[in-house]
Parts: structure tokens; sequence; C-alpha cells
């Protein structure tokens, strides 16, 4: 059994991790958590896979070894599309990864033609195509990538005025495709997306179903940590990699959110 302050550690590039926090905070809101927001190497959506990989694991092994996390969740699709094997292999800690919600799409879509919305690394992953011929075999899956939004998002943690251009040319895009006038399901193929719901569902409209794994996700680390004593000993932390300021326009978000002040890693 771990100790009962041993840490969730719930990991990102940046700030769309916090969509899986919330949904755990649901479920599990007295538990240990230390999320950390790779900042230094935002974004991992226009990165190689080799770059993602070395980054990711390499980060995830010194994380493990400072805060002896129960549990990692790699809250990030990029991420859990190119490492989440390499990373299981190394770490001896369960792991919880974050992958397009294409199953429940696929159950929920009435016309059959789904969209996709994700990073321009996931959506070339051959883990999506796995998911595509496993759970939407019959329909249409139509990806996008949309790397603007997680600008988008970062910035709309920060208060900052948003430029909703990129939301609008995930729509125009998908739209241009050819049954594209048919989705009615949208997967939320980046943890960043889900923090733009109000944004996405107001471009897209009420007809198509905004679809992520966030809640599935929180109820499956909820699982794997039944039975084990929890203890938080004091408010969940949230650790940075690069300078701490880059966190700086974060802090009301995160005090809400009853995280101490960033930390540098
Ligand atoms: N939040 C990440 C994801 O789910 C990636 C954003 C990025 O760093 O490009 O894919």
């Amino acid at each position: 059994m771990p100790d009962p302050s041993a840490p969730i550690l719930i990991f990102d590039s940046g700030v769309g991790g916090l969509s899986v926090y919330d949904a755990l905070r649901q479920i599990m809101p007295d538990a240990p958590v230390i999320y950390a927001a790779d900042l230094a190497g935002l974004p991992y959506g226009t990165k190689t896979e080799p770059q993602v990989a070395a980054r990711v694991a390499g980060l995830l092994g010194r994380m493990s070894e400072r805060f002896a996390p129960r549990l990692v969740c790699i809250a990030c699709n990029t991420a859990s599309t190119i490492a989440l094997g390499m990373v299981r292999e190394v770490l001896e800690v369960p792991i919880v990864g974050t992958v397009p919600a294409i199953k429940p799409a696929a159950a929920l879509t009435k016309t059959g033609v789904i969209g996709l919305v994700g990073t321009g690394a996931t959506i070339r992953q051959a883990y999506v195509d796995e998911l595509e011929a496993e759970f939407a075999r019959g329909k249409t899956l139509y990806r996008i990538a949309a790397p603007g939004l997680v600008a988008l998002a970062e910035d709309k943690l920060r208060g900052c005025r948003l430029d909703p251009g990129a939301v609008q040319e995930a729509r125009t895009g998908l739209a241009a495709m050819q049954r594209g006038g048919q989705i009615d399901t949208l997967v939320l193929a980046c943890t960043h997306f889900s923090l733009l719901r109000e944004e996405l569902a107001s471009a897209f409209g009420p007809d198509v179903a905004l679809v992520d794994g966030a809640d599935g996700i929180a109820r499956r680390i909820a699982h794997l940590l039944e039975g084990q004593e929890l203890d938080a000993l004091g408010p969940a932390r949230f650790v940075v990699t690069g300078p701490v300021e880059a966190a700086a326009g974060l802090a009301p978000c995160l005090e809400a959110r009853g995280f101490s002040p960033a930390e540098p890693f």
C-alpha cells in the first residue's frame, strides 16, 4: 500500500489536463494531487514523435523519482498516443493515459459521421487508426488538426481576450469534408479543447454533441485506487517546467481550483 499522502500525478504539456483534474475532483475531492505542466515543452502537438516520446518519458521518470506518485495520469492525448507504451515499460507505478474518445462517440452518433479535433501529432498516430478500426467500423470519422485551440485554451485560463478564429477554422475545415455537414458528434481529442466547450458548442451548434474522455479517466483512476488510504495533508500542488513566471497569469484559476501557488519543477 502506498503512503497515504502519496500523490496522483497528473501530467500535461500545459493547462489541458485541468479538464481531467476537474473531473477527478468531482469524484475524489480530497485525494492528494500534484499537477505537472510542461510549459517549457508546450506545445507537444507540433513536435515530432521522437521529441514527444523522449521528453515525456524523461520528465515522467524524473517526476516519479521526486514525487513518488501512487499513480500517474498522462492527461494529454498527444503524449499518450505517442508514448504511453514506452512510459508503461519504464515506470513501475500504474499509468492512466488519455486517448481520443472514439468509442463513446461511435456509440452516440446517429448519422454515423463523427468529427475528431486534435493536435497535428495526435491525429496522425497509428493508435488513433486502431481505435477507429476497433470502435468506429462502418462509421465515417473525419480528423482535423487544430493547433490554434491549444493556445486559445492557455489564454482562456489566463483570462486573456479570446480570438475565436481557431474555433471557426476547425468548424469550417470539418464542414468542408465530403459528408462533413452530417457530423453530429465531435471528439475533443486534446485535453486543452475540453476547456473550450462553450466556444466549441457555440460554433458547432446544438446538434453536435461534444465528447471527451475526462469523466471516464477520472472513474478509471478512482477504480484503480479503490481501497487505498488517501490523505492530502494540504492543497494540491501545481508544478511547471521552465520559468515559473509562465504560470503567473494562471493564479486566479489555480486558486479557484484549490491549488497552492505554482512552483518550479
Ligand atoms: N493537451 C495536449 C493533448 O491532449 C496537447 C496540447 C499540446 O501540447 O499541443 O493533446
